[in-house]
């Protein structure tokens, strides 16, 4: 609509007046933000725009691959893709505490950066996805003394990330900071990014490695990965994917009893979340077909090793919270 192009004409002149010839870095977590950043910075400024993919291993099944096969193969933006998977799991072990896991994995994220962003660099700016509420929420924002730019203090799709360090301070490209989740959408549509991106559930940015209580091992990694497949599958096929806000699955590390054949068995549960909400801020947990909860329950007991029973949370938000961890 005319908003919509009238608002990406826009953005595209003034990034390109900010910009100039310099080079942009973005940290692209192929999340509707980063997502829609990096298609309107292609379209602004071509390959002065490299993309940095993090692969910290706690992605869904699939993802990394279909991440680089469509925007660097399909739609040419310069992504690097970083295997930082040994990094952050080693960082991880022995530690179970919610509150630390995110941070081992905040100051891992910021070192990786720092690192792979001075290898590929230099770069003049860092492109953010910042939207308007955050602009609102983030009082403490540091601007450049001598240009008056907004300076990086935090990036953006890991909120659970500290500073950069000081002698790695970029000038901001924020071209979404005017826009609300909704309007991001609607650009990201017309810049022609398909509904698998646009439509999307949230997804944190510690990934799996929250959804696995405690201490995360690759074991666990990979018996989550293919419950959470399953969850996913299945909920599409009943076409219910666009109805619910988050559907996925959360493994506990304790085992309890099954039996499968004559053997007895001794495993792990999976939890089956799945809330409607219309900001994560509130949710209710959602009233799943029983047929489609039969599926799913057969499919992850059958199909997933390690897992012999399957739970289901109804808890609504508040007194729980979305995520498990
Ligand atoms: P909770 O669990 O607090 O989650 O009810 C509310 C919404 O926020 C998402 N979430 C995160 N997103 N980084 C993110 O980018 C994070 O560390 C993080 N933790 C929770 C969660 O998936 C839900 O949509």
């Amino acid at each position: 609509d005319w908003t919509t192009s009238t608002f990406i004409d826009e953005a595209i002149s003034t990034v390109r007046s900010q910009v100039g010839d310099k080079k942009v870095l973005l940290a692209l977590s192929g999340g509707v933000d980063s997502s829609t950043l990096a298609f309107l910075l292609k379209r602004a400024i071509g390959d002065q725009l490299t993309c940095m993919f993090i692969d910290q291993g706690f992605m869904r099944k699939g993802e990394p691959e279909f991440l680089m096969e469509f925007f660097d193969q399909k739609f040419k933006i310069n992504v690097q893709y970083i295997n930082a998977r040994e990094r952050f799991i080693s960082k991880l072990q022995g530690i179970s505490d919610p509150e630390d896991k995110r941070k081992v994995i905040g100051r891992e994220f910021i070192r990786v950066f720092e690192e792979e962003s001075e290898r590929l660099g230099p770069f003049d700016y860092l492109a953010q996805g910042t939207l308007y509420p955050d602009v609102i929420e983030s009082s403490g924002t540091n601007l450049d003394p001598k240009t008056g730019e907004r300076i990086a203090v935090k990036i953006k799709s890991h909120h659970n990330v500290g500073g950069l360090p000081k002698d790695l301070q970029f000038k901001l490209v924020e071209p979404l900071r005017m826009l609300f989740k909704d309007e991001v959408r609607k650009v990201g549509r017309a810049l022609g990014l398909p509904e698998e991106i646009v439509g999307r559930h949230p997804f944190p940015g510690p990934g799996l490695a929250i959804r696995i209580l405690g201490e995360v091992t690759d074991e666990k990694l990979n018996c989550l990965r293919d419950a959470d497949l399953i969850v996913r599958e299945e909920i599409n096929r009943a076409g219910l994917y666009h109805e619910i806000w988050q559907a996925f699955a959360v493994l506990l590390p304790v085992c309890s009893v099954g039996v499968m054949g004559d053997q007895r068995t001794y495993a792990w549960p999976i939890v089956v979340r799945c809330v409607s909400s219309e900001d994560g801020m509130t949710a209710d947990w959602s009233r799943l077909p029983d047929s489609l909860l039969q599926i799913i329950s057969n499919r992850v007991v059958n199909e997933v090793k390690g897992v012999n029973r399957v739970v289901l949370d109804i808890t609504s938000k508040p007194p729980g919270t979305i995520e498990w961890e």
